[in-house]
């Protein structure tokens, strides 16, 4: 069964974004570009791999899982499909006009339920908070891209999830020289 990868940028305090949903203070050069323009070129958008000159690899995902705030940046800038190499599902409890590409759910859980039966690359659950919250016991694997600055308040990693404890098994932690800290950690139960 294909694995829920929540693959995400996250200060060292545990927020995704600013409290305005602007994520510029996570964004610094260096090293760690390397993995994610590499290994993680699937979760790139359409616009990166335009500038990049690159073509998405298709082997890490085939499917990205959003949150309806997580996809409206991109409608701001014009961009409603970013990621066409992925089947797009985007979460929201209400209608939406959206582009042909994306698939709306108003039950993710099942949603996600249902495409871990298939087979293929991962799930990408891109974020945010809100979504990943509700979808915290169906995450098989949490990589996480952490940035050295704190932010003091902003989005959380998984929005204003309840209280319930959920063990995840360290995998591995990458350090780089941008002072990012590539951190992986798996389900209990799952190789
Ligand atoms: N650092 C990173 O790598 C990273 C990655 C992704 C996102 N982000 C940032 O995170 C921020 C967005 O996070 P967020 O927590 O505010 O919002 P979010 O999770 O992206 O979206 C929240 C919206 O998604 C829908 N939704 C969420 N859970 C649902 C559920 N269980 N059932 C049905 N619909 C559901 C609802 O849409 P409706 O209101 O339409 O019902 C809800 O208002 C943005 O600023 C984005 O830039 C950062």
């Amino acid at each position: 069964m294909r694995e829920l990868v929540y693959y995400v940028a996250v200060s060292i305090d545990g927020y995704i974004a600013d409290p305005d949903g602007g994520f510029e203070a996570l964004l610094i050069d260096g090293d760690h570009a390397s993995v994610v323009f590499g290994e993680f070129a699937d979760a790139l958008p359409v616009q990166a791999h335009a500038a990049l000159g690159i073509e998405p690899p298709g082997t890490r995902f085939d499917t990205v899982v959003m949150g309806w705030n997580t996809l409206t940046p991109a409608l701001a800038l014009g961009i409603p499909s970013p990621y066409p190499h992925l089947r797009q599902v985007v979460a929201s409890r209400h209608r939406r006009d959206v582009a042909p590409a994306i698939t709306l759910t108003d039950d993710p859980v099942a949603t996600v339920r249902r495409l871990k039966q298939e087979d293929g690359p991962d799930i990408w659950l891109c974020g945010g908070g809100e979504l990943a919250g509700a979808l915290r016991p169906d995450i098989d694997r949490l990589i996480l891209k952490r940035y050295p600055v704190a932010l003091g308040s902003g989005i959380p990693l998984f929005g204003a999830a309840r209280y319930e404890p959920h063990r995840f098994t360290l995998a591995g932690t990458r350090p780089f020289e941008s002072g990012v800290v590539i951190e992986e950690y798996i389900r209990p139960g799952r190789a």
